[in-house]
């Protein structure tokens, strides 16, 4: 008997192990078990899991997070491209193509002033994400419009941190409603992209609070985005992915994010200082950032509750993606489809900035004249990691053509030679041409003359191109070149001396000088960079089948330097001004006008722009009723009635501005506290907009007492069809003073 019980309890003991030793093998990630996937993760695999790799992603993808198969743990791979996904359209050993859709840029996209498009559009372009096998598209792009010449605005929303963080949020909502995950970027302050990755910038709390932190504030409140992108740059003397009160006690104790924050594209000294500060994930990952990592938790420098944090938060992310779930993507997303949705989403954005006695919508058969290069080449989308790799870009040629316009021939045969040409002629120096400084063609006044008698109608499409890792100039780029300027005067002194009209197309990827050559035209329409459809979409407004809905997101300045920033800004590359990190605008711009930034300078100020924030024009006219208000501790309710009062049907934005009581911190004449846009109004419809602000949105930010702060007093309520068009206004008493205290902690150097 004793021997068999010996027998027995061996068994049970072996059984034991051997179900221990199974579930210690089998023991793999599920949403509900992270804790005990972090206490059987060596040391080496939560370094592991802290660093990217790059390793075995598609082609075209911007990096990864490292697996660990022992564990269940897969790894999942981001790609770029606020516009679309930006991977390779080709691969080895498939004929498969994997072209993605080029969606309308995020400047482009704030123009529609529509949160409901941008959530349309990014729905569509979330399931291209899904169904290419990616887990997250590091967008939205989302700095503010500092200034008129930051080589990224294109990818960029507004200078105003309201609009700007309204439509981010959306993005985020419309890309995660696929499953997959987004990169609210580059949090903060990445407002220039010369010597973007040293560039310290030294703003104000207030100007930080209010304007460069602001709309990631919405985008992360409203949008909840699973992950964020730490810039290249410094605020205030730090690098922003080594600033503990940025990537935690603001981001996560404050606004109570509780996804992961990852890197810029580049590797920095201060790798442990990051991951202490709360940056989870070193992208795209070096091996020298794990050693410094496994360094440090061996002498102490970060603490293994420290490691354990951000690894617990990158599992939370990853049980979240597809790649998690197995997901069994197609890599055949509809694009017919998609590129549907982005023609609809240029209509509701382009503004059309003049039209004078009607000149637009022409009848659609008009013999059109069409000059200028960028009539061939015309920009869908800027430069850099924003880019989409599209099946094909529609061009203005032939979307007139296709809109039924006659093109004069010998014109558009002169500009497609030389496109064709420019692009593969060299330089001197053997550099091929850079699409930036694409030189527009001549066109000899004996040629306008006659084109002008031969045709019912000119339009010259200008362009403008500009994207990462450089900004924009003053010379040539953001004012006109003279070839630009003699074209736009010889065809306009000619087409008027025949009766004949003059409009102009601007595809730029950023603000350009208008104020000195608007008079010489008779309209002009505004689709910025419009993703792979645009052209079609410009074509359908001149023709009159899209009454034009969009306004500015930002100011047009009648000249650069009337932009208060344009002090502070490396508008010329001079990295010889000053020994190396001392050199202004260089290692460290001064964000010297503080929130004085767009309308909110122009407006209090009272200088005179070329076109005001807010501003765009419609086929048809709307009045607005008078607005009521009801106001109570929380904010305010307003409510207006906008009504077609013209001849066609059209699309109303409606901006809420706020001027606050005077007395105390000296505030912009008007803020935007809201935005609404009506559905589209048939002649004589009307519709009811509602527009909720509350008392902390309508706060500023002391320094003093590193408080929100909302004096109490009578109130200013706007409805404006621009910043400088208000059409009905009302006011409101607050009655008591209300104040949301934050951690002092942004740093600014305090005089
Ligand atoms: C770049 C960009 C960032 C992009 C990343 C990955 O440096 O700053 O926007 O997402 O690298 O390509």
């Amino acid at each position: 008997m004793k021997k068999q019980s010996i027998i027995l309890s061996l068994c049970l003991v072996c059984a034991l192990f051997a179900t221990k030793g199974m579930t210690q093998n089998n023991l793999v990630l599920r949403e509900d078990n992270i804790e005990a996937i972090l206490h059987a993760m060596t040391i080496e695999e939560k370094v592991g899991l802290l660093v990217g790799s790059q390793e075995d992603m598609m082609p075209g993808a911007a990096g990864n997070t490292r697996p660990i198969p022992r564990l269940g743990i897969p790894m999942t791979i981001l790609c770029d491209g606020p516009a679309g996904l930006n991977i390779e359209p080709k691969r080895e050993g498939t004929d498969q193509t994997f072209y993605c859709t080029g969606f309308p840029t995020g400047t482009a996209m704030a123009s529609s002033w529509d949160v409901a498009l941008m959530e349309y559009v990014t729905t569509a372009m979330g399931n291209e994400v899904l169904e290419y096998g990616a887990d997250v598209i590091l967008a939205p792009g989302m700095n503010l419009h500092r200034n008129p010449l930051c080589g990224r605005n294109f990818e960029y929303y507004s200078e105003d941190p309201l609009l700007s963080g309204k439509m981010a949020a959306a993005f985020v909502r419309g890309i995660q409603k696929n499953g997959v995950g987004t990169s609210v970027k580059h949090y903060a302050a990445n407002n220039q992209e010369i010597n973007r990755r040293e560039n310290d910038a030294r703003i104000s709390d207030r100007a930080l609070r209010e304007l460069y932190l602001k709309n990631f504030e919405i985008a992360v409140k409203e949008g909840k985005p699973w992950t964020v992108m730490s810039s290249y740059n410094k605020i205030n003397g730090d690098y922003t992915q080594q600033k503990h009160w940025l990537l935690t006690t603001v981001l996560r104790d404050e606004w109570g994010f509780d996804g992961i924050v990852m890197t810029d594209w580049g590797v920095k000294e201060g790798t442990v200082k990051a991951a202490k500060a709360g940056n989870d994930l070193m992208e795209p990952g070096r091996p020298i950032e794990m050693e410094r990592l496994l360094a440090a938790v061996n002498s102490g420098e970060i603490s293994m509750e420290e490691i354990d944090r951000n690894v617990r938060n990158i599992l939370k992310y990853i049980v979240k993606t597809p790649h998690f779930r197995k997901y069994k993507f197609s890599n055949k997303p509809d694009l017919k489809a998609h590129a549907a949705v982005a023609r609809k989403a240029t209509e509701e954005s382009i503004v059309l900035l003049k039209n004078d006695d009607n000149t637009l919508p022409m009848k659609g058969n008009e013999k059109v004249a069409l000059y200028g290069i960028t009539s061939v080449d015309f920009f869908g989308i800027g430069t850099g990691s924003g880019e989409v790799n599209t099946a094909h870009i529609a061009n203005m040629q032939e979307a007139m053509t296709a809109a039924g316009f006659t093109l004069d021939n010998d014109l558009a045969e002169y500009y497609r030679l030389c496109y064709a040409t420019q692009t593969t002629t060299e330089k001197m120096d053997g550099s091929a041409i850079d699409k930036r400084h694409r030189p527009e063609p001549t066109v000899s006044v004996k040629a306008i003359e006659r084109q002008a008698k031969d045709n019912d109608v000119a339009v010259v499409v200008l362009g403008r191109i500009a994207g990462e890792g450089a900004d924009r100039a003053v010379k040539d780029d953001f004012e006109l070149t003279s070839i630009e300027r003699e074209l736009l005067q010889n065809v306009s002194i000619n087409y008027h001396k025949e009766g004949k009209k003059v409009m102009v197309v601007l595809n730029i990827v950023g603000a350009i000088e208008t104020a000195s050559w608007k008079n010489m035209v008779d309209a002009i329409v505004l689709p910025w960079t419009p993703g792979q459809e645009g052209a079609h979409a410009v074509a359908d407004i001149l023709k009159g089948k899209v009454n034009p809905s969009g306004k500015l997101a930002m100011t047009l300045p009648v000249n650069y330097m009337d932009a208060p920033s344009s002090r502070n800004f490396p508008y010329t590359w001079d990295m010889t001004n000053g020994k190396k990190g001392e050199r202004k605008n260089v290692d460290f711009t001064d964000y010297e006008e503080d929130i004085w930034v767009g309308y909110r300078y122009f407006q209090t100020n009272k200088v005179e722009v070329s076109y005001p924030f807010g501003y765009g024009l419609s086929y048809t006219t709307f009045s607005y009723s008078k607005p009521s208000v009801k106001a109570d501790k929380e904010g305010f309710t307003a409510t207006i009635t906008v009504t077609n009062t013209g001849k066609v049907a059209g699309r109303e934005i409606v901006e809420l501005y706020v001027a606050a009581p005077a007395g105390g911190l000296e505030k912009p004449a008007r803020e935007l506290k809201a935005f609404a846009k009506t559905k589209l109004l048939s002649p004589g419809q009307s519709e009811t907009l509602t527009m909720k602000v509350s008392a902390y949105e309508m706060a500023s930010f002391n320094e003093e007492h590193s408080a929100w702060e909302t004096a109490a007093g009578t109130y200013q309520v706007m409805f404006g069809a621009s910043a400088t068009d208000i059409r009905a206004t009302a006011s409101f008493n607050f009655k008591k003073a209300q104040d949301w205290p934050v951690h002092d902690v942004l740093g600014a150097p305090k005089e």
